[in-house]
C-alpha cells in the first residue's frame, strides 16, 4: 500500500508511466483505458473544432486511436495518426482496419520533432494529451507548423493545467517527467513558432472520470 507521501501506489504507478510513451501489456493496458476515461474531454475540446468535410487531419500522440477513429466520421478525407510508440501504433491500426483498407486512413510510427509529411499537408493538426511529452514545445510546434496548409489549424487538446501546490500534480510531473503548460505559456510559446489567432478555452474538470487527477480542461486552437 502506498504511504501518505508517495501518495499512488507503486502499482498505479507502474501503469501510468505508460502515458508517456505506451510500451508493452501495460502501455496496452494503459492505452484501453485512456480511449475511454479522455472521451469526454475530446468531445468537449472537438466541439470547439469547425471540421469540413473535405479536411485532410493529422492526431499526433493518437495513442489507441479513438480520435483518428472519431475524426473519420467528421471528414470525408484522410485521416492520419502518428505515435512514437509501437504499442500505440498497433493499438490504433486495428482500430481504424476497415478504414485504412479503404485507403482513407494511415496510422504510422514517427516523432513529433520529425514529422514524415511535406510541407502544407493537413488543414487540422490534433495533439490530445500528448505536448506535455514533447521534446521541444516550441521547435515541435514549428514542425506542425510546417505540414501545416496556409490557415490551417493546431489544435491542442488537455485534461492538466499547472496547479502548484498540488502534490499529486508534482508526483504526476516528477514521475513522467512532463510539462504541464498554462494558458499564457501556450499564447507566448506558439506565437514564438510562428501561430496567430491563438485561442484558448477552458473548463473544470468535474466531467472527468478521473476527478482526481484532473485540475481542469485546456484546448488551444492556433493558425498558421
Ligand atoms: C497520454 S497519451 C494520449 C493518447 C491519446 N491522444 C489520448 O488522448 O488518449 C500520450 C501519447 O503521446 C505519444 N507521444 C508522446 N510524445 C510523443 C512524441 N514526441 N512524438 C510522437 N508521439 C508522442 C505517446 O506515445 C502516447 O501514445
Amino acid at each position: 500500500m502506498a504511504d501518505k507521501k508517495t501518495i499512488r501506489s507503486q502499482e498505479e504507478k507502474d501503469l501510468i508511466i505508460n502515458a508517456r510513451k505506451p510500451e508493452g501489456e501495460l502501455g496496452d493496458q494503459l492505452l484501453d483505458r485512456m480511449n475511454k476515461s479522455h472521451e469526454s474531454l475530446a468531445q468537449w475540446g472537438v466541439s470547439h473544432l469547425d471540421i469540413a468535410k473535405d479536411d485532410v487531419i493529422l492526431d499526433i500522440g493518437c495513442g489507441g486511436g479513438v480520435n483518428v477513429e472519431r475524426f473519420l466520421k467528421m471528414t470525408d478525407n484522410k485521416v492520419y495518426g502518428l505515435d512514437y510508440s509501437e504499442v500505440a501504433v498497433e493499438k490504433s491500426t486495428k482500430l481504424n482496419q476497415a478504414a485504412i483498407d479503404e485507403g482513407r486512413c494511415e496510422i504510422i510510427q514517427g516523432s513529433v520533432s520529425e514529422l514524415p509529411f511535406e510541407d502544407n499537408t493537413f488543414d487540422i493538426i490534433t495533439g490530445f494529451e500528448t505536448v506535455y511529452f514533447w521534446p521541444d514545445f516550441i521547435n515541435d510546434s514549428k514542425e506542425v507548423r510546417r505540414v501545416l496548409k496556409d490557415d490551417g489549424i493546431m489544435f491542442i487538446c488537455n485534461e492538466a493545467i499547472p496547479n502548484e501546490g498540488d502534490e499529486r500534480q508534482k508526483e504526476l510531473i516528477d514521475l513522467l517527467e512532463m510539462e504541464i503548460y498554462s494558458e499564457d505559456e501556450f499564447d507566448e510559446y506558439l506565437r514564438e513558432a510562428g501561430f496567430s489567432d491563438i485561442i484558448c478555452f477552458s473548463k473544470d474538470g468535474q466531467d472527468s472520470l478521473d476527478k482526481e487527477l484532473v485540475t481542469g480542461w485546456l484546448c488551444v486552437i492556433a493558425r498558421k
